[in-house]
């Protein structure tokens, strides 16, 4: 790896970043948490990878989502529950509908750093810095909790390793057993009459699950069965961390980030000459790159050169977050970029971040039917492209909130202030989430073929 070095990204222009008053404060978290003990191990971050390659090749596909911005307020057991049973709900219901194993990727146990279209907010002719994530400033609007707080990288790293530890906990304790996903599954389409459809979904997956005990393939005979993965995945933003975090592996002398499984680089900080494409270039772990409305062709190229040289397999997420009426338009030219050259990418919608609007009263939300039709869209370009539709990307949570509009709970543009806890950007709700899973089941269900 030519010149690259745990702290070369401090070369580099850099975007989205605080500015810590003191310097030395800073140093000395950083210097703590580099001696934490790492979140993930290296052998896991490999496993992911030869998934992603699975994926990459249509033999699976990616369930990637989370909170859009994890805080400290909402961190507790409940949450964290009710995020791993929506997102196993989901799975059962793609991995039927798909025929194929569905590869789970939160956003979560890291999930903290936000980018922000502006430096400063202004409410009611009072200017403060933005709010940039739990792991920076606080939310509240004062001068003092908008100060960015080195120690704030250490509550973060905390609330990570217990979130990471109850999700390995419900991954291998019995809590993902299909027999029992399922039935929640059942429960949620039984007590909807939003579309039948659900019903006859959820009917089909209970004959399999039938058929398979009567010939004796159960989740005691078949541990599998009750056992899962849920690897963890955030933004790489906030450097300063991230770099605390990157350990080199004794076996393999590669350097890990083992902040999460997967780091992504958002749409605001992809810049092939950036810093963050610099410090993501020197680890082993598999990088999503958010392509957005204005990357160009040659933008995507030189990031793919610069990020996976050895056009390995696996290594490379190509996040699509367009906007459900312009990915048709922006994203052939891209495929046909990556195919012309032969790079190995796995491609995964986000259907949200494309898709953002602001109410006349100013409250950010996202219709439902909207992401499902980025969802549909980016299929549909794939299909005809002749190239495999990877998976898909969601900010959504297992709580019962009222973030999007739409669904069929119908919530409108007048339920959006009874439960809107976000921290950043509007989630799909658990309802929502699990809707969007069957209704995609369909297209999945036409890309088998
Ligand atoms: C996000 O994923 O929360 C995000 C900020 O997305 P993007 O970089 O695509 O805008
Ligand atoms: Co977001």
């Amino acid at each position: 790896m030519s010149d690259w070095t745990l702290q070369s990204w401090r070369e580099k222009p850099i975007l989205q970043q605080p500015t810590y008053e003191d310097q030395q404060l800073l140093k000395n978290v950083e210097e703590k948490l580099s001696k934490y003990p790492p979140l993930v191990f290296a052998e896991e971050v490999r496993s992911l990878k030869k998934q992603f390659a699975d994926v990459t090749e249509g033999k699976a596909f990616l369930l990637q989502g989370g909170d859009c911005a994890e805080s400290f307020a909402e961190f507790n057991a409940d949450n964290i529950r009710d995020f791993f049973k929506v997102f196993m709900q989901m799975s059962v219901i793609l991995t039927f509908a798909g025929g194929k194993p569905v590869v789970k990727v939160g956003r979560i146990a890291g999930q903290f750093a936000k980018p922000r279209s502006s430096d400063f907010e202004t409410i009611d002719g009072v200017t403060l810095p933005s709010y940039r994530g739990d792991i920076i400033n606080s939310i509240e609007f004062t001068e003092e909790a908008r100060k960015p707080d080195p120690y704030r990288m250490l509550s973060a790293y905390n609330q990570s390793a217990a979130t990471q530890n109850l999700i390995r906990a419900f991954a291998r304790g019995g809590f993902a057993d299909l027999r029992k996903v399922h039935r929640w599954n059942l429960d949620f389409s039984a007590g909807t009459t939003a579309d039948a459809r659900y019903q006859q979904l959820s009917d089909k997956i209970e004959q399999a699950l039938d058929f398979m005990e009567a010939i004796g393939i159960t989740s005691e005979t078949n541990p599998r069965l009750a056992q899962t993965v849920l690897y963890t995945s955030h933004e790489a933003l906030l450097l300063n961390y991230e770099e605390a975090l990157t350990r080199q592996d004794s076996l393999s002398g590669k350097y890990y980030d083992c902040s999460a499984h997967m780091l992504w680089i958002g749409d605001r900080t992809r810049q092939p000459d950036g810093a963050h494409v610099e410090f993501l270039r020197g680890v082993d772990n598999p990088i999503g790159v958010k392509a957005g409305p204005t990357t160009t062709t040659d933008d995507l190229l030189k990031l793919l050169d610069t990020l996976n040289p050895e056009n390995e397999s696996g290594k490379m997420n190509v996040i699509v977050r367009m906007g459900a009426d312009k990915v048709g338009e922006y994203l052939p030219p891209l495929i046909r970029a990556v195919e012309r050259e032969g790079k190995k990418v796995l491609w995964s919608c986000d259907p949200m971040h494309g898709n953002t609007i602001k109410t006349a009263s100013s409250i950010k939300t996202r219709e439902f039917h909207n992401v499902l039709k980025e969802v549909e869209n980016f299929f549909a370009v794939h299909q005809s492209e002749g190239t495999h539709a990877g998976g898909i990307h969601l900010e959504m949570t297992g709580k019962d909130v009222t973030e999007c509009i739409g669904g069929g709970q119908q919530i409108g543009e007048e339920n959006l202030s009874s439960r809107y806890h976000t921290h950043c950007d509007p989630r799909l709700n658990a309802h929502q989430a699990l809707e969007l899973a069957f209704l995609i089941a369909d297209t999945l269900k036409a890309a088998k073929k």
